[in-house]
């Protein structure tokens, strides 16, 4: 039964159901930014949350888990292929990523998109109380918010995209861009993470649909869509209980004891994903060593790379070309019981990050383009030392707001080359001084803040938590 005052609709459920090599079904947390972000929200405000389990055929029944209601939609294998791996992951995905990668398009893909974001559609019309807030998220749902509004009148919806929103010439490139367009503008509210793409929106409200936007609002059909930036944050009290564990602390003394102990620490951490420019940082470390500005001695570089939509061909020749540049700067610089990188194809949980990010000296983080990235974020929340540097492209939402990072184009190899040195080469004191003001940043403007900001604005009042189940 139906009855929330708030509810949530995202692609993804927070939990992820995997079968183990022994065919027993369990729940791990989901991989990415969008989970990070929405739990502590939807946590806080016992909402339900409907989503997809992560894997194809019948959905389970509703259940709690955390003072969440998780409502499962089910989708076929082959909606799984055509509207998560294909219209989501290898056309819209890419496209609005600048066309790091080329977009695929194909007519059965969108179809499924449609069917597919209709279910998601009445799953959250099923759920929603009178007069409830519905609250829609990311790229995998563009057309929820007109398909609901259409089912349930009374509610108030909004929508938020975790990715950036394309200049307009990309948009245009997409089939169907018209009904993508109306889709979003079926929601009061929609919230970007940065103010560009908030503009892109309203510019493309003029070119597509012959609408007048006035500063950050458009009217449609009589009613009114505001489109501004949220930029999204972290569970920064989460991390700071986590810093504060002594098994934590411990665990990162214990990293660097094994990685060297004397030697410096570069850190990557990603979804391993074409977004996250990991070939462009690993040619610079490599080109670094190969040029004798720095030394496997004195180095080393320990790279998190998470599994991340691993049946798309993109994402597998993507590994083969990062396992290939590890083997290569491994077989070149690496000395017996020494290794230049440490690389690792595997998803870990928030103690042991937080363990790296406490024992690292600089954190590369480095996109081609991101709409946020959190793990610069966590990395600042992280270092309550005021050590530690961090190296960061331009090309993500989170540059906005950490320009005391050390900010590199990171399409240019030698520019990524020239800020590793320099975060290398920094003194203590300008490092402090950087990571004060990014902490300062970072702890007013958390995750708690950027809910109840979107909600107010969608007209939530207090954005009051949820007691009415
Ligand atoms: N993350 C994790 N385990 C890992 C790697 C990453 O829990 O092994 C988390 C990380 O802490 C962050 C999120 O995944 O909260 C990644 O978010 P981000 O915005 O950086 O990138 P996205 O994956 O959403 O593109
Ligand atoms: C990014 C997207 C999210 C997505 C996450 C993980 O953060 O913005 O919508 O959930 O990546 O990707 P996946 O395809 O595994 O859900």
């Amino acid at each position: 039964g139906g009855g929330h005052e708030f509810v949530v609709v995202a692609n993804r459920l927070p939990v992820d159901e995997v079968t183990g090599e022994d065919g027993q079904h369990r729940w791990e947390r989901s991989p990415g930014g969008l989970v990070s972000a929405l739990q502590p929200v939807v946590r806080q405000r016992g909402g339900a949350w409907v989503g997809w389990t992560g894997s194809a055929g019948e959905a389970p029944e509703p259940f709690d888990i955390d003072g969440m209601r998780l409502r499962p939609v089910p989708l076929s294998a082959e909606e799984v292929d055509q509207y998560y791996e294909g219209q989501s992951n290898a056309t819209i995905w890419p496209l609005f990523h600048d066309l790091v990668e080329q977009p695929t398009h194909r007519r059965d893909w969108r179809r499924a998109y449609e069917a597919v974001n209709r279910r998601f559609a009445r799953a959250a019309a099923d759920a929603a109380a009178p007069d409830a807030t519905v609250w829609v998220h990311d790229y995998q749902l563009l057309l929820v918010p007109a398909m609901l509004r259409e089912l349930r009148p009374d509610v108030r919806i909004g929508f938020f995209l975790h990715i950036p929103f394309p200049p307009v010439e990309l948009f245009m490139q997409l089939p169907r861009r018209r009904e993508l367009l109306t889709g979003l503008l079926g929601a009061d509210l929609v919230g970007f993470q940065g103010a560009l793409a908030a503009q892109n929106f309203l510019r493309l409200t003029r070119l597509l649909a012959g609408l007048e936007p006035k500063d950050d609002r458009v009217e449609v059909d009589g009613r009114t869509v505001v489109a501004r930036a949220f930029p999204i944050s972290i569970d920064v009290a989460e991390v700071d209980q986590l810093t504060a564990d002594p098994a934590v602390q411990e665990r990162a003394r214990q990293l660097r004891t094994e990685l060297g102990g004397d030697r410096r620490l570069l850190l990557g951490v990603d979804r391993l994903d074409y977004t996250k420019g990991i070939e462009q940082r690993l040619e610079a470390y490599h080109d670094l060593l190969a040029d004798g500005e720095i030394s496997n001695d004195d180095v080393v570089l320990v790279q998190v790379a998470t599994p991340s939509r691993q049946r798309i061909t993109q994402y597998q020749q993507l590994r083969e070309r990062v396992e290939r540049e590890v083997g290569r700067t491994t077989g070149e610089f690496g000395d017996v019981g020494r290794a230049p990188v440490h690389y690792l194809f595997q998803s870990f949980g928030r103690a042991e990050l937080v363990a790296l990010y406490l024992a690292a000296d600089v954190m590369l983080v480095t996109p081609l383009r991101d709409g946020m990235n959190l793990v610069a974020k966590e990395f600042v929340a992280a270092r309550r030392d005021e050590q530690g540097a961090l190296v960061l492209s331009e090309f993500t939402g989170a540059a906005a707001e950490l320009d005391d990072a050390f900010l590199v184009n990171a399409h240019d190899t030698d520019d990524i080359k020239r800020g590793i040195l320099e975060a290398l080469n920094a003194d203590p004191q300008d490092l402090a001084a950087r990571m004060r003001h990014m902490r300062e940043q970072v702890r007013a403007h958390d995750i708690d803040y950027w809910a109840r900001d979107f909600l107010g604005v969608l007209g939530v009042p207090g954005a009051p938590p949820e007691a009415r189940e």
